[in-house]
């Protein structure tokens, strides 16, 4: 069995967290120059584990290895948050990047091969899982051309011109090439740290639909409008708000959430009338048809907030991602691994949080593994996850993959 050096690992996972370092998190937004760095650092780090790096049109890096024989593809992303975490996404990926050195430097893995992936904007700044839509065929080239930063209106094209990436073709899944896709990640949430679980074996990720609502008003003097005749956007969005918040509340399932993470008023002064508002709402459920329930209430609340006016409502919606099974076989072999260093410290559990893992499943069987994350925290700079379990995460992970392949 490839036997991991915890010592590398952690080097390399402590060295690219001085990429957009932000207290004791990371602030690395896709296409940010800190971003770009981080890529060519891991880029090279490949090449040094003998893997043939490449980074493609939208920021995919992908380090192929030249071992013939079956060959499992890992992954997760390097782009963070804003003052994000400094383990979100990245782990998964530097996990990969060991595994592989673990395969090159054991005998009994020859014949095996594993291909690294990191995933451009999974965190969404601009597209909605950019990097891996885009590497399972299934972003066309019109979304790159629309697309714009979702704060300060930077179009994607520009942002993938200043990278230095434009003009490069876009890497996509080679035919025949993987058995599969297994991706590692902070859990993000509380559920192994309360179990006095070290592994999760993820069952399934959970389904996301984004949407920007957008509310129309007048713009006037905050002392001379009497309040029978203003259109106050800010209002308005507030209003609806609290009637989704509480629609949602009424038919929610068990594991239903929902979030509105930000709000804008235009221009946003304190003597000024909105005369626009703006809000991105997402939620979130394990259950395909009870997203599309929840997304006909939000769409009859919008509708009745425009015939009751006084401000126009708008619902634009920025993403449809649905909820995935991880692969049976895959689950399987983490559970195997995990119980060999862990026994009877693992458990399987659904993923509420969204992964590249949902998209590569659209065309490799896909599996994920999970390391408990400290207090339940992740989006947050303070996230963190003890050494000891990240060390055994990528044991678990490494194992898992060898037993899968060699299967
Ligand atoms: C991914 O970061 C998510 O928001 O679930
Ligand atoms: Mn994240
Ligand atoms: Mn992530």
């Amino acid at each position: 069995m490839p036997r991991i050096d915890g010592k590398r690992l952690l080097a390399d996972l402590q060295h690219i967290r001085g990429f957009g370092r932000f207290e004791t998190g990371v602030h690395r937004p896709t296409f940010s120059p800190e971003d770009v760095a981080a890529r060519q650092w891991l880029a090279g780090r490949m090449a040094e584990a003998g893997l043939a790096p490449s980074i493609d049109g939208v920021g995919n890096v992908l380090g192929r290895s030249p071992a013939a024989g079956p060959c499992l593809l890992m992954g997760s992303h390097t782009d963070t948050q804003p003052r994000g975490g400094w383990l979100d996404g990245v782990m998964g990926v530097i996990y990969g990047l060991e595994a592989a050195r673990a395969f090159a430097e054991e005998p009994a893995a020859a014949g095996l091969s594993i291909d690294v992936a990191s995933w451009a904007d999974e965190e969404s700044h601009y597209l909605s899982f950019l990097g891996s839509r885009s590497f399972v065929g299934q972003l066309p080239e019109a979304e790159i051309d629309n697309a714009k930063h979702r704060e300060d209106g930077t179009p994607l094209r520009q942002a993938i011109a200043q990278a230095g990436f434009a003009g490069r073709p876009r890497l996509t899944l080679e035919e025949g090439r993987y058995r599969g896709y297994l991706e590692a990640h902070i859990e993000q949430g509380g559920s192994l740290e309360t179990d006095g679980k070290r592994i999760g074996v993820v069952t399934s990720i959970v389904g996301i639909f984004q949407y920007r609502m957008t509310f129309e008003g007048r713009q006037n003097h905050a002392g001379t409008t009497p309040m029978p005749i203003r259109k106050d956007s800010g209002v308005a969005l507030v209003r609806l708000l609290a009637q989704v918040n509480d629609r949602f509340a009424a038919i929610a399932g068990p594991r239903t959430v929902w979030t509105a993470g930000r709000i804008l008023l235009h221009p946003g002064a304190p003597s000024i009338i909105p005369g626009k508002a703006e809000v991105l709402l997402q939620f979130r459920d394990g259950e395909l048809t009870q997203m599309q329930r929840m997304e006909e209430e939000l769409v009859r609340l919008v509708a009745e907030a425009n015939a009751m006016g006084p401000c126009a409502v708008s619902l634009e919606t920025l993403s449809r991602t649905p909820p995935t099974a991880m692969d049976a076989r895959l689950q399987d072999a983490v559970a195997a691994a995990a119980e060999a260093h862990a026994p009877r410290g693992w458990m399987r559990m659904p993923s509420g949080a969204g992964h590249d893992a949902q998209i590569l499943a659209r065309r490799l069987p896909a599996g994920m593994l999970f390391v408990p994350s400290i207090g339940g925290v992740s989006h947050h700079y303070s996230e963190d996850t003890a050494e000891a379990d990240l060390v055994l995460g990528c044991q678990v992970f490494c194992d898992a993959a060898f037993r899968f392949l060699k299967a």
